[in-house]
């Protein structure tokens, strides 16, 4: 069916045509991050080129207010922050972006993750931390680049923007999903059918962009684990039928870790699926699982197609968070069309 007719089906449903696609969605995580360093106009533009359905931004605040395209509240991983503010670290001896002006930021080098203890970089094989003149960008210039290159190409590939630890942002007595969410409407980000969707850790602060601040964006609830303190939730009971329950209440999706739906592999060596997938499609909600990596692969997993496989086929997941786009790209192409479709029930 072509992506024409679903939307009309979409508008005579009255649902968002997002919650109707006909294949899985492949998510550019952090941009082409397999590729570029992460993040940066370049990893976003690349993603775009290999045919990503949806480009990730996550987003933390400047001290100006500038809403900033970075993973980590703190700079000193993907950064030059400490060779070039040293006197700026807080007394953790962390480098915060908050205590930045965007001028300051944007004056900042950026390289593929390492450790700031070692130097070492996280992922042996990518782009060469020496290399390249990569800078931070905003996420407005994200959405200005996505945008021409969708009328340059006549693509539609969408925003998939992540608020990063809210909780933090309020302490330091900002409030990042209300900026979020004036930016995405000063940029027509308003409508159910938007070509985004909008993703955060904190159910608390999830949900309040539902209730107090009445979004009609796309709302997907990631999940972790409970021991790497993204937040006070209790991801255990969030992944339970009664947890999923009222995560519909107030999101069209989840985003759990791989883990979460492939447990493990039982004695002859087959994977192990969880229910966690069907208990969400039972309440409408799409499942996005993060993060395939072709460089990275789970134990028993001899390469991404495999994996990929895994989770397209066996698990029945709808969209999925990648460094490497193109090998997304090509594992959903040779899906067939969707025969059912997750619906949303608001
Ligand atoms: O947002 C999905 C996935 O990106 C969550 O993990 O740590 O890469 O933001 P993280
Ligand atoms: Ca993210």
């Amino acid at each position: 069916m072509k992506p024409i007719a679903l939307t009309a089906i979409a508008c005579l449903l009255g649902l968002p045509a997002i919650l109707l696609a006909a294949k899985p969605l492949v998510i550019a995580h952090r941009g082409a991050s397999g590729y570029l360093p992460e993040h940066t106009l370049e990893s976003a533009a690349y993603a775009h080129a290999l045919g990503a359905d949806y480009i990730e931004q996550d987003i933390v605040m400047s001290r100006d207010g500038t809403l900033v395209v970075l993973h980590d509240i703190h700079l000193e991983t993907t950064t030059d922050v400490a060779a070039r503010f040293p006197d700026r670290k807080r007394p953790d001896g962390r480098f915060y972006a908050l205590d930045f002006t965007w001028d300051e930021l944007r004056s900042l080098r950026v390289s593929e993750r390492f450790d700031p203890k070692t130097g070492a970089a996280v992922f042996p094989r990518r782009f060469p931390a020496a290399a390249g003149a990569f800078r931070l960008c905003t996420l407005e210039e994200q959405i200005a680049l996505i945008a021409g290159l969708n009328r340059s190409t006549g693509r539609t590939t969408g925003l998939y923007v992540e608020f990063k630890d809210p909780a933090f942002h309020q302490k330091e007595g900002r409030d990042l999903g209300a900026a979020l969410l004036e930016v995405l409407g000063r940029h027509g980000y308003d409508d159910p059918a938007d070509r985004i969707f909008v993703q955060c850790f904190d159910p608390v602060a999830l949900k309040r962009l539902r209730t107090e601040l009445r979004t009609r964006l796309p709302l997907v609830q990631l999940l972790g684990d409970n021991a790497w303190g993204e937040s006070p939730a209790d991801y255990n009971a969030m992944r339970t039928p009664a947890g999923l329950k009222e995560i519909a209440t107030y999101a069209q999706g989840i985003g759990p870790h791989l883990g979460q739906i492939v447990s493990g592999r039982s004695a002859d060596g087959k994977p192990q699926l969880t229910s966690l997938v069907a208990d969400a499609h039972r309440e409408g909600l799409l499942v996005h699982p993060y993060t395939f990596r072709a460089d990275t692969l789970p134990a028993g997993i001899s390469d991404i197609a495999g994996l990929l496989d895994l989770f397209l086929v066996h698990a029945g997941i709808d969209g999925l968070f990648i460094d490497q786009p193109d090998a997304g790209v090509r594992a959903v192409a040779a899906l067939p069309l969707k025969t059912e479709t997750t619906r949303n029930k608001h």
